[in-house]
């Protein structure tokens, strides 16, 4: 293979299109050269076999990386969009579902409730499963079910020389467990092969909101942690979402998440013991009870995707800070981040969020898994920590502020708890300013990632920012 012109023609029965599209995060504009549509695995093979010599690919599920990587993450990749490949089927027998990358989390979500079934993803319904299973997947069921890439036990893969293979734990095994955490530099998933749990026959969507100064929110989010690491049960899921507050000094602190157990009765009693500690307020319960109206309301009102148009885009600068459960935020440090939050966060002509999704605490299925059986690297977070900020508009450009903000909130915290705290980041939410990137996202697990990226993909066809070098 030569030039791109010569791939066009050999590819021409697949749908190409050369505009350049537009990412979610407005803050990266990427010129591919151009976008191909196949529609079976075979062609997905055919696209790679013809152009790996030539060019650089990328998958493209969803199209929600936050930096862009699903347009190559700079200019003149060629981009493979699996968005004709939506089939979902369930074994009645098995209960594994073969999904399709194309696929949007709503969209499986749906297609699985229809029988009766459900697997554990995050909350934007819009989210592609392709880069969602990649790098883990979180969603308030993964306390009792896992991060969607635990679900998967085969799958159907495109290599960089265009050879197809279906890792599983019984064959190309060194291959499964790099793509369960790190797929995208690997190959290109088709499919997977998932399993999947009966829709539990009872969920809501709670919510708590409180506004507190920073004394009393660093209170309250140490009395958090030592509630979730006391007593919870697996159907419990959570997250604390922290955001400018009404007046400077303060910020709005709101406890929100999925409850799966039998009533909201027994949610009050769990979370009792919490809300004993902090100023009374009245619980927010939505939904009509049916987990499938959970996931909508978690995804905005939004399950059928397709039906919905297109999603909204924005302009963001985003981290994480995955925090080690064997060593606890101590109070000095949520005092110096709610401190900064209170002040420079109110004084932020940014749009901020902080949000601590509960992975770990009492009963946590994600961190019950041997760290050394998949790719993704932190099996021990008590949170994972997501610093967000967009631009006043949500529209281009970019302020100078944002980084310098979220940056200074991240530090807040790390540089209090001090050198010996081994904190990590999340791959899924991909941040293209993080400092000692592959410690943080691969922990333990780096060199044999490298060493495998070496075998799998020796010319890096696969290779975009933070890939594995
Ligand atoms: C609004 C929003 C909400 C989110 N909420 C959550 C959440 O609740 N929980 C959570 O865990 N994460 C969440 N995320 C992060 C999300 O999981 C990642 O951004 C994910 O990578 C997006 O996958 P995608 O397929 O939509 O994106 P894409 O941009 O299509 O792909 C992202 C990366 O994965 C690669 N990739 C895509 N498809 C494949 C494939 N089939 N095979 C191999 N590599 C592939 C791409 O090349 C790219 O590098 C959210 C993101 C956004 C924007
Ligand atoms: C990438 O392409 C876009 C759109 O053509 C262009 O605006 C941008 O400057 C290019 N970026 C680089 C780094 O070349
Ligand atoms: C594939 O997707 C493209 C772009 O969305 C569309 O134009 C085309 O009709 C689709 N092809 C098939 C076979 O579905
Ligand atoms: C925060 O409010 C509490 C009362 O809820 C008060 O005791 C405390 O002094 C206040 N702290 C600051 C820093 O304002
Ligand atoms: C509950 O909500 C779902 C999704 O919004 C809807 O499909 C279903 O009909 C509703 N069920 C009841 C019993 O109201
Ligand atoms: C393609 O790459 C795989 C993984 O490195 C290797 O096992 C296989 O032999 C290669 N196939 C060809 C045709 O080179």
């Amino acid at each position: 293979m030569g030039s791109p012109t010569s791939f066009l023609l050999t590819i021409a029965t697949l749908v190409v299109s050369v505009l350049a599209d537009i990412s979610v995060n407005l803050r990266f504009d990427f010129a591919p050269v151009a976008v191909t549509y196949p529609s079976t695995t075979e062609e997905v093979a055919a696209v790679v076999s013809c152009t790996s010599e030539s060019l650089q690919i990328v998958a493209r599920s969803g199209g929600h990386s936050y930096i862009a990587n699903g347009l190559g993450g700079k200019n003149g990749s060629l981009v493979i969009d699996l968005s004709n490949m939506t089939r979902v089927d369930v074994d009645a027998s098995s209960g594994t579902a073969t999904i399709e990358t194309g696929n949007r989390l709503g969209d499986v979500a749906f297609a699985l409730n229809n029988q009766g079934r459900a697997l554990p993803h995050g909350t934007c319904t819009y989210v592609g499963i392709g880069g969602h299973v990649s790098g883990g997947g979180f969603g308030f069921t993964s306390r009792m079910w896992g991060l969607t890439l635990d679900t998967v036990q085969s799958m159907t893969v495109v290599l960089a020389n265009g050879t197809i293979v279906e890792p599983s734990s019984s064959s190309e095994s060194d291959l499964f467990w790099a793509m369960r955490g790190a797929a995208s530099s690997f190959g290109i998933i088709t499919s997977i092969d998932a399993e999947t749990f009966p829709a539990p026959s009872f969920a809501t969507v709670y919510a708590y909101n409180w506004q507190m100064n920073y004394s009393d929110a660093a209170a309250a989010l140490t009395q958090f942690q030592d509630f979730v690491t006391t007593d919870i049960p697996p159907e419990f899921g959570a997250e604390i979402n922290l955001g400018k507050g009404d007046s400077e000094g303060t910020v709005s602190l709101e406890l929100t998440g999925g409850w799966y157990g039998d009533s909201i009765d027994t949610l009050q009693s769990v979370l009792d013991p919490f809300l004993q500690s902090m100023p009374p307020v009245d619980g927010q319960f939505s939904g009509n009870g049916t987990y499938i109206d959970s996931v909508q309301i978690l995804g905005d009102g939004v399950v059928n995707t397709k039906a919905a148009g297109p999603d909204k885009t924005d302009t963001f600068y985003a981290k994480s800070l995955m925090t080690p459960e064997e060593q606890p935020i101590t109070l000095d440090a949520f005092e110096a981040y709610m401190k900064y939050l209170a002040y420079e966060g109110y004084n932020s002509e940014t749009n901020w969020f902080m949000q601590f999704e509960l992975y770990g605490g009492t009963n946590s299925f994600i961190n019950s898994i041997n760290v050394d059986s998949t790719a993704f690297a932190t099996r021990s977070a008590l949170f994972t920590v997501q610093l967000y900020a967009s631009s006043s508009n949500y529209e281009p450009p970019y302020p100078e502020d944002g980084f310098t903000f979220l940056d200074g909130a991240a530090d807040a915290l790390t540089s209090t708890m001090g050198d010996g705290w081994d904190y990590g980041a999340y791959v899924n939410y991909a941040d293209d300013q993080l400092e000692n990137e592959y410690y943080l996202y691969y922990k333990s697990h780096y060199p044999r990632l490298v060493a495998l990226k070496s075998q799998y993909d020796p010319t890096g066809v696969f290779d975009f920012p933070l890939s594995i070098q």
